[in-house]
């Protein structure tokens, strides 16, 4: 586990501590009228390990650290739209403050926010933008798309045939991703031999897809793949080795998230690159917020995104060149948790152990 993790894990605890002792004080406070505040963190899947690993745990610790009397209420909607109405209506019913909101479908979601808002609650957009919303944090999503678009046209040498597979159209910053790609990739050498729209950015979809990819077109003319995150890379790998590619001869294959399975495969040369969002970042930043409004503070400078009061982030490009400088270095990884025993000797290759 890595230390950035320990940590989490060691501050969650003492939050769970101290919240053992708050909801003794809530009750008092309730008697009195108190004056605790409730903040609903409320997560869109759990297949793609960021939510859980990362936002969730991070936005608790930060929340811990900086308000005593605020509690945070937590929901995943497991890729399921209606669930998610469901946890806003049951968030609000416990009389939430303020919602923290990354949303299954972003478009469909403004219906939720009103919601929240005619309750008295204010909304935090978390990662994905929903019109209307009081503030919005992300990263820069169409560069992420560029980025990686740009990746994958300088592994392939910019010549010969990609795949492309997008995000779920439902998520905003899948539409950010894909255009931002495509402005890279239309006007580079590569052809783009077949596309698709992963509905729920599953891994699952993105093996059958390519399989089905694999009965059209010879594994040796896929020069590259384009998968938009390191989910779907896993899928996609899958795919190409189980009809026979073997792991040392795969085409240059993208991802996103920097989930720790993709770091490895970089180190060992099966995936070309990932991106790192510095998740701490922006689960710190909607924490800070999201005290600020409950406390009625000012949150300071935010820039305007599509008429929302918006924090935008930065993302970062890692190949094997890097891992050490950024995700190793941010301590959003250890050395050990990456070099596990299969990845050893890759590791001692790319001056990692
Ligand atoms: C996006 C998010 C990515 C990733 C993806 C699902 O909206 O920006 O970081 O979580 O969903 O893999």
């Amino acid at each position: 586990m890595s230390t950035k993790l320990q940590r989490v894990v060691v501050s969650t605890a003492a939050m769970l501590v101290a919240a053992s002792g708050l909801a003794a004080c809530g009750a008092n406070d309730a008697q009195s009228g108190g004056d605790g505040q409730t903040i609903a963190l409320l997560l869109p899947e759990s297949s793609t390990t960021r939510y859980e690993a990362f936002d969730r745990p991070l936005f608790e610790a930060k929340v811990a650290e900086l308000c005593d009397d605020c509690d945070v209420i937590y929901f995943n909607a497991d890729q399921d739209e209606s669930k998610q109405t469901q946890q806003v209506d049951s968030a609000l019913s416990q009389d939430a403050d303020v919602i923290v909101l990354d949303p299954v479908n972003g478009a469909g979601a403004g219906g939720m926010v009103r919601t929240a808002q005619d309750a008295g609650a204010e909304v935090i957009a978390y990662d994905r933008f929903i019109e209307g919303a009081d503030y919005y944090l992300s990263f820069d999503n169409e560069t992420v798309g560029r980025m990686q678009g740009e990746a994958l046209i300088e592994a392939t040498g910019d010549t010969g045939g990609i795949l492309m597979l997008n995000g779920a159209p439902s998520d905003p910053n899948a539409a950010q991703f894909k255009a931002g790609a495509h402005e890279a990739i239309d006007a580079s050498g590569l052809e783009v031999l077949a596309e698709y729209d992963n509905p729920d950015w599953s891994p699952a979809n993105a093996q059958q897809w390519t399989s089905d990819q694999l009965a059209r077109f010879d594994a040796g003319e896929i020069a590259g793949v384009y998968a938009a995150n390191d989910g779907q890379a896993g899928g996609v790998i899958a795919a190409l080795t189980g009809a026979g590619v073997d792991a040392s001869a795969l085409p240059p294959i993208t991802g996103q998230d920097a989930e720790l399975a993709a770091i490895q495969r970089i180190v060992a040369g099966e995936q070309a690159m990932t991106i790192y969002k510095p998740i701490a970042v922006e689960a710190e930043k909607a924490a800070e917020v999201a005290v600020a409004l409950v406390r009625g503070e000012d949150v300071g400078d935010t820039e305007d995104y599509e008429g929302v009061a918006s924090f935008i982030f930065d993302p970062i490009v890692v190949t094997s060149d890097n891992v050490a400088d950024t995700v190793v270095a941010d301590e959003f990884y250890t050395v050990e948790d990456i070099c596990t025993a299969d990845y050893a000797d890759a590791c001692a290759a790319a001056g990692l152990s």
